[in-house]
């Protein structure tokens, strides 16, 4: 479990196969819903579509699948991403300086009403060296959208992040591929961003997975388009 500042995330939940369809996962996860309730805090995490034991175990514990996403992956080619680049992507940077965590999660939290700062200090500290955070700004410098990518050969993988549209949401991922070469990355897309969809097959991305955000407790209207990740929370 990851308690942050505005709800509780629950990571990956695994319990050994001899065990299972006893209760064990329930038995686990019951405690991080009670000490959510008792701090007034939802209880939020992303689930596979394709794994009923999954979807069930948090059905049955009252969580609601609210937001679709599609996996996508392919090879980034060694020349760069097939096509044009979008117009937005030449407002798209890379930053390091530890400073910047405040103001990505006081976006997120404007955009999706989550906050989790400690985690954006984690990636732009960067110790291990995998990490790289993508901003976008307006003309005047303010933020329109972020995106984290690990390099790491044991997660090569686009998020967490949010942008405040479609379009930009495209120049970022457009930026973190490109920056992909020869990798083999996954990354989440809302369903509900069509375009951005038919940009990333356009790309030549293919469906692997397909996950939900879902939440248990009072779910915060969300804005933007988010792209959720896999790595435990950090902090
Ligand atoms: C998913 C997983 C963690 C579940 O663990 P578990 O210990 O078997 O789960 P539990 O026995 O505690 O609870 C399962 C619940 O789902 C319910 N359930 C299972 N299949 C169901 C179905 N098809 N429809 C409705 N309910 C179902 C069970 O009845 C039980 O609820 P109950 O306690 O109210 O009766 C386990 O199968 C696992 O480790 N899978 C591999 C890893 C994985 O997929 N993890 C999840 C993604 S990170």
């Amino acid at each position: 479990m990851h308690p942050r500042e505005t709800h509780v995330a629950v990571g990956i939940v695994a319990t050994a196969p001899e065990a299972q369809g006893r209760g064990v996962a329930r038995a686990m996860l019951q405690p991080v819903i009670d000490a959510a309730i008792a701090r007034g805090l939802p209880v939020r995490l992303v689930s596979s579509l394709m794994n009923l034991d999954s979807f069930s175990l948090y059905s049955r514990l009252g969580f609601v699948a609210h937001t679709i996403y599609q996996d996508l992956t392919f090879t980034v080619p060694a020349t760069g991403l097939a096509g044009a680049a979008p117009l937005e992507a030449r407002r798209v940077r890379r930053v390091t300086e530890v400073a910047e965590a405040v103001r990505l999660a006081a976006f997120e939290r404007e955009l999706q009403g989550i906050e989790r700062e400690r985690d954006y200090v984690f990636f732009l500290r960067n110790q291990i060296g995998a990490w790289r955070v993508w901003v976008l700004e307006d003309a005047s410098g303010a933020l329109e959208g972020f995106i984290v990518a690990s390099h790491h050969p044991s997660c090569v993988m686009l998020g967490p992040g949010v942008a405040r549209d479609e379009a930009g949401a495209a120049a970022l991922l457009w930026s973190a591929l490109d920056a992909m070469r020869g990798l083999s990355p996954v990354f989440l897309v809302p369903n509900a961003a069509a375009q951005l969809v038919q940009t990333c097959y356009g790309w030549g991305a293919r469906n692997i997975e397909l996950h939900a955000a879902q939440t248990l407790g009072t779910m915060v209207a969300a804005r933007g388009i988010s792209f959720p990740t896999f790595l435990p929370e950090t902090g």
